[in-house]
């Protein structure tokens, strides 16, 4: 069975206290009732912290970016070690902010994938069509080429440490789900072009979380599709009780 994920991205937010508040909230909730991966992802300087707070949690952290080179002259960049060397499990690559405010490319992005994976990192990667490219019919071009270009130069051995994050644009912040429908037909076409392009055993295996305003009212109808196997959520992951219930919600 694939592996139900529901991670929480906090992007630029949480100071050092703050975050370690809401890892403290998220501890006293018991999410040993939901069978499900929850993951984290605070910002670069409070990943240690958080992580040398989970005590006996279950929780797993993840950065919300990386650097696709080993070390050296990259002021202001994190390499993939220096993430690993904190505890971090999992990376976030491709987001749409990342993609639109700081222009990483495609090949950017196939270049940190690699990275990731060599430095036994698993990835959640993240793909998905603006709204302009929905109106024009166009998202499941769109996505097969985020697949394509970011993701398929991977073996089949590597893509069974990948997650696929599907977050349409217009989804993002702005309290626009897609429906349950509508994420279902776009999952189950990446999971169709995973197995075109491997296998339908490497289709079946991945993880295909939604994301885009998922909040407690709506995360359940989303998560009982069947090709939808949790969600990235941003806004309602800085809630302590919002995440929760949404966890709960599988
Ligand atoms: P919201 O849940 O705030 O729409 O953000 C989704 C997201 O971008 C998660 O990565």
């Amino acid at each position: 069975m694939r592996t139900q994920i529901v991670a929480g991205n906090w992007k630029m937010n949480c100071n050092l206290d703050e975050s370690l508040h809401l890892l403290n909230e998220l501890k006293l909730k018991d999410f040993s009732k939901a069978e499900v991966e929850v993951v984290i992802a605070p910002t670069f300087t409070n990943l240690y912290a958080v992580h040398q707070n989970l005590n006996d949690s279950s929780i797993k952290i993840s950065s919300q970016n990386i650097n696709e080179n080993e070390e050296g002259a990259y002021t202001g960049e994190i390499s993939p070690d220096m993430l690993k060397s904190v505890g971090v499990e999992y990376v976030i690559i491709g987001h749409s902010e990342r993609r639109a405010i700081y222009n990483e490319s495609d090949e950017l992005l196939a270049k940190k994938a690699t990275a990731a994976l060599k430095h036994d990192l698993k990835i959640m990667f993240c793909i998905g069509e603006m709204l302009d490219q929905r109106k024009a019919d166009k998202h499941f071009d769109v996505v097969k080429d985020q697949l394509e270009k970011g993701l398929f130069h991977l073996s089949a051995s590597e893509m069974e440490n990948v997650v696929i994050a599907y977050e349409p644009v217009w989804a993002i912040g702005t309290g626009e789900t897609a429906s349950p429908e509508q994420a279902q037909e776009i999952h189950e076409h990446i999971r169709n072009v995973l197995a075109k392009k491997y296998n339908q055993n490497i289709a079946d295996q991945t993880s295909i979380l939604y994301g885009g305003s998922v909040k407690p009212n709506n995360a359940k109808e989303i998560f009982a599709k069947k090709d939808v196997d949790g969600g990235l959520i941003g806004g309602a992951s800085l809630d302590a009780n919002s995440f929760a219930e949404i966890v709960m919600s599988f």
